[in-house]
């Protein structure tokens, strides 16, 4: 598997990994081993997806089946909203790890700049309730956390060996100049949503500029379950256009294009031949041409907006983007 640099801490991440979100808890496991009998080793996680323990049995059964040893893999998860208070990061990393039956995640991210309320573990809404206007949840109720001392929290997980990295996700320009101007362990990782319909161009050349490394989630600019297939990346004629050249699939190219872009991919899928399609990436490159024309597609447009979800279901407007 094809790694990118994480310039800030001397290592590397697969170019290529798989996105847990939205993956139902009821196949989850047998998928996750699934995937990393397919190839790939590196897993982004989160707390909030709701299906930790059933990723980390996948995780358990691939290892007990000897496909890889856990330092082969690389898994990320992410420090949930209502655990930003410093006395509950370093609970909120130990919960996860219990779940993925892990002594350490390989990056641990802060999910949102946003600062809710603390809600105990047993307590915990659905995760269905933040992507999913129809689920309503009268606990959303912000919190005045500064992300400093959050981030402070964070880098204690690093001392204690939870985690060997600590990132960011969902920051925009300035939130992530202010943690990198703050921070003694420098963030190594920045995810965002970036696909060919929002490619990010300044986010992503200030965090090449800075040494962060992107994730990109979304990578396909496929949507979800909420949003138009129409709108997709996908159908553009750009991308189908480059596809056919290269006898490869739309897919394959925007996911090259992230990569070639030097981001990370994380894409998801349940599908035995697409999670097959989605790592096979190494066998053909993208033209400076290529590149160039993809350029074409951005439209800005953005699948997964908080300010959108929070206005719907809880009336609280919350624009964290730029
Ligand atoms: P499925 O799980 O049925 O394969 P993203 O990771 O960008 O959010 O995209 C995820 C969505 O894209 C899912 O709906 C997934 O559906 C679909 N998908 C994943 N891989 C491919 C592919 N290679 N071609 C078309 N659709 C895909």
């Amino acid at each position: 598997m094809a790694r990118l640099a994480l310039p800030l801490t001397g290592g590397s991440i697969p170019s290529v990994g798989f996105g847990c979100w939205k993956v139902p808890k009821g196949t989850c496991a047998e998928v996750v081993e699934k995937v990393i009998r397919a190839g790939y080793r590196h897993i982004d996680c989160a707390s909030d997806y709701g299906n930790e323990q059933q990723v980390g049995l996948g995780i358990k059964r691939a290892i007990e089946a000897g496909i890889c040893n856990r330092d082969d893999l690389h898994i990320t998860s992410k420090l949930w909203n209502t655990y930003h208070a410093p006395e509950h990061v370093k609970l909120a990393c130990q919960r996860s790890l219990d779940d993925l039956g892990l002594s350490y995640v390989d990056m641990y991210l802060i999910h949102f700049p946003i600062a809710m309320k603390f809600v105990p573990f047993e307590k915990r809404y659905p995760p269905e309730w933040f992507h999913d206007p129809d689920v309503p949840d009268p606990r959303i109720e912000l919190a005045e956390v500064p992300v400093q001392d959050t981030w402070r929290a964070m880098e204690e997980l690093v001392d204690a060996g939870l985690a060997k990295s600590i990132g960011l996700s969902n920051f925009n320009c300035q939130g992530l100049r202010d943690v990198f101007n703050y921070a003694k362990i420098k963030p190594a990782v920045l995810q965002i949503e970036v696909h060919p319909l929002l490619q990010q161009e300044n986010l992503v050349r200030l965090a090449k500029t800075l040494g962060v490394h992107v994730t990109a989630f979304s990578p396909l600019g496929h949507g979800s379950s909420y949003s138009d297939p129409q709108t997709s990346a996908l159908y553009s004629p750009i991308v189908q256009g480059i596809a056919q050249k290269h006898d490869k699939t739309p897919a394959q190219v925007i996911l090259k294009w992230g990569i070639q872009r030097e981001c990370s991919v994380i894409p998801k899928s349940e599908n035995e031949e697409r999670i097959k399609e989605n790592i096979d990436l190494f066998s053909f490159e993208l033209s400076t041409d290529d590149m160039e024309a993809m350029k074409g597609v951005n439209t800005n447009h953005r699948f997964n907006d908080p300010a959108v979800f929070c206005e719907k279901s809880f009336n609280t407007f919350l624009p964290i983007f730029d």
